[in-house]
């Protein structure tokens, strides 16, 4: 098994990043059902306090996957399809631009954030800056649940791909 990509399967270092981060993204799921579902609940308190700490750990993660994909590009297994292609396009800029619009919302509010112990924003108190929070709360939410529609589907092709053997089994690549 090889640190790189090659054109069977993927390596080591991208088996990492995306079983790692499927892990984390469906605890981020978990944790914004819980608040959807039960908002003030018990389960709720107890999981929405790591939501936004999880959320920023899930942006630094994507900032190198994406990179470490980039450096693989022309190594890594082709895409079973057009659709494959837009649809694994479409997963990296959610994966994106959803934590990314909850941080400039964060800092737009003018309260200091110190996820995981970094005193990442010190806060201001010359008022909330209105267009970063408007398009926060237009957005995250939504495109989040995008997301996890998203990967539903993702989820169901893979399996589809299995169970047909049509064009490949495509778990071959990510796993084992
Ligand atoms: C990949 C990372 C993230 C995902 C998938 C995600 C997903 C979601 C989803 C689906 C909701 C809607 C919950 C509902 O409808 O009740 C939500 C809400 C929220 N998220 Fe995130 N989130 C992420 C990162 C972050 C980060 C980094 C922050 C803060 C720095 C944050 C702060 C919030 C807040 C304050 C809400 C409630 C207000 C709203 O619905 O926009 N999230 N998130
Ligand atoms: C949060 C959940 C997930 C996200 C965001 C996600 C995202 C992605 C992305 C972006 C790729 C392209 C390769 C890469 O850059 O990593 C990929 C490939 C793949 N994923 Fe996922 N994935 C998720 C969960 C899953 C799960 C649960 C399965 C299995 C049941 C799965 C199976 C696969 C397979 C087999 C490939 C290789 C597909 C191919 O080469 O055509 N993924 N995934």
């Amino acid at each position: 098994m090889s640190v790189f990509d090659n054109h069977e399967r993927y390596g080591n270092v991208s088996r990492f990043f995306h079983w790692g981060m499927t892990l984390l993204l469906s605890v981020q799921f978990l944790t914004a059902i819980a608040r959807f579902l039960f908002e003030d609940s018990w389960l709720d308190e107890l999981m929405w306090g790591i939501h936004k700490p999880l959320g920023f750990l899930l942006l630094l993660f994507v900032i190198l996957r994406f990179a470490w994909a980039l450096i693989n590009l022309s190594r890594r297994p082709a895409s079973v399809s057009k659709a494959a292609l837009i649809g694994h396009k479409a997963l990296y800029v959610l994966m994106l631009v959803i934590p990314a619009l909850a941080m400039m919302r964060q800092y737009g509010s003018g309260k200091a954030f110190s996820p995981l112990g970094l005193p990442l924003m010190d806060g201001f108190d010359t008022g909330k800056i209105d267009w970063m929070v408007g398009l926060g709360n237009l957005l995250h939410g939504e495109l989040g649940w995008l997301l996890f529609a998203f990967v539903i589907g993702h989820v169901v092709m893979t399996v589809w791909h299995r169970i047909r053997q049509n064009p490949v089994d495509v778990m071959a690549r990510m796993w084992r």
